[in-house]
């Protein structure tokens, strides 16, 4: 069917092909989505003006509105350094083909989401990997990141905050990381999607740009706003990249929607982008409360580094089964949906999502807990 050297993206195709039409959809790696009224409700859109949108093609690169507002949130960003693209997913695939030539490498850190390693990777660079450390409340292991650097290193890739662990880099970890990639001129592309889901205090996670020159940021609207149907992400850096960006999004996309672009203008208008934090937040805080709640009634078999951010924990699990055999018996028996550790690259693991509302939450939890007292009594 495939290439033997084409690379799936597995924790994707694990929920393409699975996820539709659970119960209990704890898989997902945003807060519980709102409706088109909620956000109508939200940001107060006037409808009749929205009604009269033309569903045109939008402006390839992006609504100028849309890119002046983002560019504010980079100070001495252009609006023409910014780029409106179907995700950060396109702008991920967008990044990978144009900065990457035969023969570079890739630096990226493992667990994290496999998408812009794996596009590397089907391009044919070469991907090294550095480990974060569990015991170390998922830090980075800067000896090894410093080994994995070379001249041939083009990017290196950073989830912050991270997917799946939560866990946002300390300021002596950025420190290193620029200093790896100022070494040997490499990129740090930043996916910054996760910033301002912060679990606790109201301290953003502090963006990569403006620390280094060639920095390259990627965001989107579908994981601090809640808005992944939107379907619209962004591309920010020196305006002579986003161009070259640009030539590929005319092949891979052409643009984003019109009406995406229409509501998320007016999402990340103020008052309505606070709002959709204070609204992520309060799901991420109550959920991982839950969560806890859930998982200490197995004393010893579950184990969690909390996440500074993110709706997602990467729990460990003391239980003779393999993630994704756990995973499975999940889904077959209780109608509940996690994603296998093993899918990021590390066993005994699962991702759970908990910023969901709370009685559904508490419910599928019992399920969780039903067939962990299974598993233990060798059923
Ligand atoms: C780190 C990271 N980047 C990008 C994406 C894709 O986001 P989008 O919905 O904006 O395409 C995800 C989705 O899970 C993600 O976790």
């Amino acid at each position: 069917m495939f290439s033997p050297d084409f690379h799936p993206f597995k924790v994707e195709q694990f929920l393409s092909e699975l996820e539709h039409g659970v119960k209990f959809n704890f898989s997902e790696s945003g807060v519980h989505p709102m409706s088109f009224q909620g956000l109508v409700d939200l940001a107060e859109i006037d409808m009749p003006t929205l009604m009269e949108t033309m569903i045109d093609y939008p402006q390839v690169n992006g609504k100028q509105s849309l890119r002046d507002t983002i560019s504010g949130f980079y100070p001495g960003a252009s609006s023409e350094g910014v780029m409106i693209t179907v995700g950060a997913t396109e702008a991920n695939t967008l990044v990978a083909s144009t900065l990457l030539e035969p023969g570079d490498n890739i630096v990226c850190f493992r667990p994290t989401y496999e998408q812009i390693s794996g596009n590397a990777a089907n391009r044919g660079n070469e991907v090294r990997w550095v480990d974060l450390i569990e015991t170390n409340d998922w830090g980075v292991d800067t000896d090894a990141l410093a080994k994995a650097v070379d001249e041939k290193t083009r990017i290196i890739h950073v989830v912050n905050p991270n997917n799946p662990t939560g866990r946002v880099l300390t300021a002596g970890d950025r420190a290193q990381i620029i200093a790896a990639a100022a070494s040997v001129g490499a990129w740090i592309v930043a996916d910054e999607v996760y910033a301002g889901t912060e679990r606790e205090g109201d301290v953003e996670t502090p963006s990569f740009w403006g620390t280094y020159d060639r920095v390259l940021i990627v965001n989107s609207m579908s994981k601090a706003y809640g808005l992944p149907g939107l379907r619209l992400g962004w591309l920010v850096g020196p305006e002579e990249i986003i161009t070259q960006c640009w030539r590929r999004h005319e092949y891979a996309s052409i643009a984003s929607s019109m009406l995406s672009m229409e509501l998320a203008d007016k999402a990340l208008a103020e008052p309505a982008r606070s709002k959709l934090k204070i609204r992520a937040k309060a799901l991420i805080r109550t959920g991982f409360d839950v969560l806890t709640e859930g998982l200490a009634q197995h004393p010893g078999v579950f184990s969690v580094v909390p996440p500074e951010a993110s709706a997602m924990s990467f729990v460990g699990f003391d239980l003779p089964i393999s993630s994704e055999d756990l995973c499975m018996r999940l889904l077959r028996e209780k109608n509940l949906l996690l994603i296998p550790g093993s899918r990021f690259g590390v066993e005994g693991h699962f991702r759970f999502s908990s910023a969901l509302p709370e009685d559904h939450l508490r419910e599928g939890l019992v399920h969780l807990n039903a067939l962990t007292a299974d598993i233990l009594q060798g059923r």
